[in-house]
């Protein structure tokens, strides 16, 4: 059965400060999950999570137990990295998971070290987030002395897995994974040509699975209560719950988890608390502001991976007035549930304005290591600017759409990508409020 609102797995304890301690994490029933997956197979612990239809957080919502499966069987040094880098603007829920649950992301380590026979494992962790890291150190400190960590795990024997927490410099690339395991390596952060992919040939050299905390976090309930268990919580191809922080003009912001059919007119009115002021919801970011938005007649639209990419009442994006954005082989761009990031603009927003506010992030964060991106991103920036600034003359409009188009599934990583389909998102939903931008000169724009 579908899970219903208030269902909490891996949000189960925010707010006991007890359970951030292996003792108490053990008190609340930690690691038996772990218990349990030591017993059974690497494959069997490998079929639960494929069974378990779950899908990664981190952003492109690909299938975690198919990922998995592309390590080579015969893999020698295959490594765990988690990705902590967590800073696609509005994406807030990684912090708060390893804040208040450090422990439930080392059980989901040990036991996904498990099935991939992974021994050394990192947890990658964006710069700023101080707090957390002394909170992660200290979980591995605990879980080396209690012997969830370290050589002939649990008394097992042979079965050795370690984690090392390394922090990252605050750099938006590095949650790249492949920029991520170059600048685990103690490289430049720019991401890598692919393929190789990493399961192949990622840190080191060797295979190596990039993963987020919040898919992390769910195995240890996959393992509990079985694949087909987790898979039943959620709706279509998408097990589990979902994690989304909603920010913007909404009466209560914050980091929720919620069932995946939920729609986002229910995050906004039961969840949220309604548009602030009274006011009605003009646009809403999905999943991080790299992707398309979506207008006010779309929010019945459940925020599921599949739903956002291919419900046909959320109009296709388009790059020109009677061309659609082409995914390939025909597929239209809609949207994506990307990092769960959502963001609501009340009908006062200025649009213009907001999709420079993206650009100019994007325009800073771009690595330079590809030509479309690295100048069109400063372009976009620039020219979006200036419709916003009230300087912009009405081929500025489709300009902006040319160069998103250029940049597009031309660059090395989606870096690009990120920048160019919001752009064409806004373009193709608010174009009325870019012509009206273009027709009132004089505004200015605060840096
Ligand atoms: C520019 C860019 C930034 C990214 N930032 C993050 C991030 O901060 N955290 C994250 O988990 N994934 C991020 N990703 C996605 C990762 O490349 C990768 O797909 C993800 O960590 C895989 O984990 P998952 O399968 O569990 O989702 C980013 C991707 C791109 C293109
Ligand atoms: S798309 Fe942008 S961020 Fe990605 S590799 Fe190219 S220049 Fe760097």
């Amino acid at each position: 059965m579908p899970a219903p609102i208030g269902t909490k797995l891996v949000t189960a304890k925010f707010g006991n400060e007890q359970a951030r301690t292996v003792a108490g994490y053990e008190k609340a029933g930690g690691y038996q999950a772990l218990r349990k997956a030591l017993a059974l197979r690497p494959e069997d612990v490998a079929n639960e999570v494929k069974a378990s239809n779950l899908r990664g957080r981190g952003g492109a919502g690909f299938a975690t137990g198919v990922k998995w499966g592309f390590v080579p069987k015969d893999a020698k040094n295959v490594h765990i990295v988690v990705n902590c880098d967590e800073s696609e603007p509005g994406t807030c829920k990684d912090r708060e998971l390893v804040y208040w649950d450090p422990h439930l992301l080392i059980e989901g380590i040990v036991i996904a070290a498990h099935a991939l026979k992974a021994v050394h494992n990192y947890i990658y962790i964006r710069g700023e987030m101080m707090r957390e890291f002394l909170v992660l150190q200290q979980a591995v400190r605990e879980a080396y002395e209690r012997g969830y960590l370290g050589k002939d795990i649990l008394g097992t024997r042979g079965f050795e897995c370690h984690i090392t927490v390394h922090r990252g410099a605050g750099a938006y690339i590095c949650g790249e994974e492949t920029a991520l395991l170059n600048s685990l390596e103690g490289l430049r952060g720019q991401p890598r040509l692919k393929p190789p992919f990493p399961a192949i040939k990622g840190l080191f050299g060797n295979p190596t699975i990039v993963n987020n905390v919040e898919t992390l976090m769910n195995v240890p309930f996959i393992i509990e209560k079985g694949g087909a268990w987790f898979n039943e919580l959620g709706v279509g191809r998408s097990g589990g719950t979902r994690i989304v922080c909603v920010s913007g003009h909404v009466n209560k912001p914050g980091v929720f988890e919620l069932p995946m059919g939920i729609t986002f007119n229910q995050i906004i009115n039961e969840v949220c608390g309604g548009v602030w002021k009274g006011r009605k919801a003009k646009a809403v970011i999905p999943g991080g502001v790299s992707m398309p938005p979506l207008d006010a007649s779309e929010l019945d639209v459940p925020c599921e991976f599949d739903a956002l990419q291919t419900d046909e009442r959320i109009k296709p994006v388009m790059v020109k007035p009677n061309q659609q954005f082409d995914l390939g082989g025909g597929r239209a761009l809609r949207t994506m549930a990307g990092s769960g990031g959502i963001v609501v603009m009340d009908d006062q927003t200025d649009i213009p304005r907001a999709l420079w506010r993206i650009l100019k992030f994007f325009a800073h964060e771009s690595c330079g290591q590809c030509t479309p991106c690295r100048e069109g991103t400063g372009w976009l920036e620039k020219v979006s600017r200036r419709i916003a600034d009230g300087g912009g003359k009405p081929r500025d409009i489709d300009l902006l759409a040319e160069i998103a188009h250029g940049i597009a599934g031309n660059t090395i990583c989606a870096l690009g990508d990120a920048a160019a389909w919001p752009t064409l998102g806004f373009l193709t939903k608010f174009r009325a409020d870019f012509e009206a931008a273009v027709a009132a000169p004089g505004k200015k724009v605060a840096v």
